[in-house]
């Protein structure tokens, strides 16, 4: 396993332990003033809580999640999403709602969202960028990718641009590697990508350009509304756009042409 943590979208490799930290840090105040420079909405917090209206807000959300599991622990990766949908990242006001919604512990709480690498630890960009560096996207330009992207954007992985509008991150693996070198923009896929491609798919996000995924839905969602939909509140968006490429689907064409069925079990 690399230097990254696990991601939270799999659950994967859940062992309790200390996450080890993302290589290069900004500190939490200048991404908070990023994140003002872009125009979204900042929670208001009081003596480090949430607001009152934004906590009944949040408190409405979250037991709809909780009731869909049997046990209230168990819905603490969707509530990590959800405070982040709110925030931009998993702030200390969402560790303090999380702990108290759950009946857990803050250390319990920040033992979570510190092992995965979609919990944030300091706020995102509008648009999250993240590049895959892993090996066969790495070989197909990935790593050259990341390297032009990084340069031109001016800052490095987890880190966001001083305008609030793009943060980068180097990814590991998304599964899409018959589309190598790929890119997830708010875990939206970009396949194919040169370092000419990455370069202006991010000038056209902070031009404020209509920016649409290689595959799903055609509208780019922010990273705080796809973070309200990994925390299990759709957008009404999951089954719009091209799902599975050509690539992809390749071998079940082979398979059927040649009447291939996988062994009876
Ligand atoms: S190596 Fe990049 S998507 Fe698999």
């Amino acid at each position: 396993m690399s230097d990254e943590k696990i991601n939270a979208t799999t659950g994967t490799g859940l062992t309790g332990e200390t996450a080890v930290g993302t290589t290069t840090a900004t500190g939490g105040e200048p991404a908070n003033r990023a994140a003002r420079a872009a125009g979204e909405k900042e929670s208001a917090t009081v003596n480090g809580g949430y607001a009152p209206d934004v906590r009944e807000r949040l408190e409405r959300d979250a037991k709809e999640i909780i009731g869909r599991y049997p046990k209230p622990r168990s819905a603490l990766l969707p509530l990590l999403h959800l405070v982040q949908s709110e925030d931009g990242y998993v702030s200390d006001a969402g560790h303090e709602f999380c702990a108290e919604m759950l009946g857990l512990s803050k250390a319990e709480v920040v033992g979570v969202s510190t092992f995965y690498t979609m919990y944030k630890r300091r706020p995102m960009g509008q648009y999250h960028v993240g590049v895959c560096i892993n090996t066969l996207c790495a070989v197909m330009g990935g790593d050259q990718i990341w390297d032009e992207l990084s340069e031109h954007v001016g800052v490095g992985h987890d880190e966001t641009t001083a305008d609030g509008k793009i943060s980068l991150e180097r990814l590991e693996c998304n599964a899409a590697c018959d589309f190598a070198p790929v890119m997830m923009v708010n875990w939206e896929f970009f396949d194919n990508q040169t370092p000419a491609s990455a370069k202006q798919l991010v000038d056209d996000l902070r031009d404020g350009k209509e920016v649409s995924p290689t595959r799903g839905p055609k509208k780019l969602c922010t990273f705080k509304e796809a973070s309200r939909v990994l925390a299990g509140l759709p957008d009404g968006l999951a089954a719009d756009g091209p799902t599975a490429g050509d690539p992809s689907l390749e071998g079940l064409k082979i398979a059927k042409a040649k009447g291939w069925k996988a062994p009876e079990a």
